[in-house]
């Protein structure tokens, strides 16, 4: 190279940094990241108490005495991380253990576990959908559009929840040529349940793999038909209160995304200890403590919404700008309940995300009703 060719060459990253920092800014959409104090869901914000239904902690098992104690004893026993993908480094025996435990969860004849929920869809998404047509709806999580992304595949969305438009793009498919369905079984923003049924009934009738992702499924869901072929994906992050995903389903598409999924291969495998509260926490969820919590669970959801469908009420509220000022508002009178925002959701669609928590008392519940009835809020 020649004295100065680079300098001559390249644009300046300063300065393109600057520039899309500063279309955030004009947007309102710069964000920071807020540091609370304590465990939740009261929390300490700036020396001030807030009470949060920001969380997707479900069942509060993120500060259960006993899947706590499961994860210190997990790091005395293998220490704080797993050192290296399980396929150089081997697993800790709770690995297996977790895996079993969500095999049995979930009913099927195996499953793997990854770092998150997120690796967990790239990688059913990157190793299925290869030469397949992959058909989304269309408010289907970023990890499920990402992984549609990584599989480089023909990718066709359907409108939310239209199982007419989503059956028209499975069975339109080129002669030979493989499908695979995918959906949120509980979508994450909107808080509504995807017709999992009928989808199941759409997979059997055309041979498409159906891909479930029960990140929100906390409350039951329909019997599927047993003669899809399903594959279940979830996350041990939220009802169970730890960190990681995981892929259930027919032992051989296990073992295939065991020696294909990137995010698998080429990753390091959950630490011990977080390994070990996810097994606490869902040995806890499948106990009599565990129906308790769910049974607590559904009566605060009830409050909110008679039946509703999971823990999740968005408010919509349209422009950016007032959901920002009702999440605000929420914010003076001590709770923490998120604006989202695009993209997130669809312009427009601006809205406050509130979620419940079997760990939210009566009283925290009566105080966000009588706020967001205050501020005129209605979902
Ligand atoms: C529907 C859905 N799928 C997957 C994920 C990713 O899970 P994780 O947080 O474990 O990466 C999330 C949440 O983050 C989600 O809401």
């Amino acid at each position: 190279l020649s004295e100065g060719a680079g300098a001559v060459a390249q644009g300046s990253w300063d300065a393109e940094v600057d520039a899309r920092l500063q279309t955030l800014d004009e947007a309102g959409r710069r964000r920071r990241i807020r540091t609370l104090a304590g465990t939740g869901p009261e929390f300490l914000l700036d020396g001030r108490a807030v009470v949060s239904f920001a969380s997707n902690d479900y069942f509060g098992l993120s500060q259960h005495p006993a899947v706590v104690a499961a994860a210190k004893e997990a790091a005395d026993r293998w220490g704080a991380g797993a050192g290296a993908s399980r396929l150089v480094v081997g697993s800790r025996s709770v690995h297996d253990q977790l895996e079993a435990a969500l095999t049995k969860w979930k009913g099927t004849a195996a499953a793997l576990v990854f770092p998150t929920g997120y690796a967990a869809n790239l990688s059913v998404l990157q190793v299925f959908g290869r030469g397949a047509r992959i058909v989304s709806d269309e408010l289907n999580h970023a990890s499920i559009v990402d992984g549609c992304r990584l599989a480089r595949a023909e990718v066709l969305t359907y409108k939310h929840a239209d199982l007419d438009e989503a059956a028209l793009l499975v069975e339109q498919a080129p002669a030979g040529r493989r499908v695979l369905l995918v959906t949120d079984s509980v979508f994450s923003m909107d808080g509504d349940a995807a017709p999992v049924a009928e989808l199941s009934q759409l997979s059997a009738r055309t041979g498409a793999l159906l891909v479930l992702d029960d990140a929100h499924a906390v409350f039951a869901m329909p019997e599927l038909d047993p003669d899809a072929t399903v594959l279940r994906v979830g996350t041990l992050s939220k009802m169970l209160g730890s960190l990681g995903g995981f892929v259930a389903g027919p032992a051989a598409y296990i073992d295939l995304l065991l020696n294909s999924a990137r995010p698998f291969i080429f990753t390091t495998a959950p630490a011990p200890p977080v390994a070990a509260a996810a097994l606490a926490a869902l040995q806890l969820l499948q106990g009599t403590e565990g129906a308790g919590l769910l049974l607590r669970l559904r009566s605060l959801a009830d409050r909110m919404r008679p039946s509703a469908p999971s823990p999740i009420f968005p408010v919509v509220l349209g422009r950016e700008d007032a959901a920002l000022a009702a999440a605000g508002a929420l914010l003076e009178r001590g709770l923490l309940v998120p604006a989202i925002r695009p993209p997130t959701v669809p312009a427009g669609t601006s809205r406050l995300r509130v979620a419940l928590s079997a760990a939210h008392t009566e009283t925290q519940l009566s105080t966000l009703l009588a706020a967001l009835e205050e501020l005129g809020c209605t979902w």
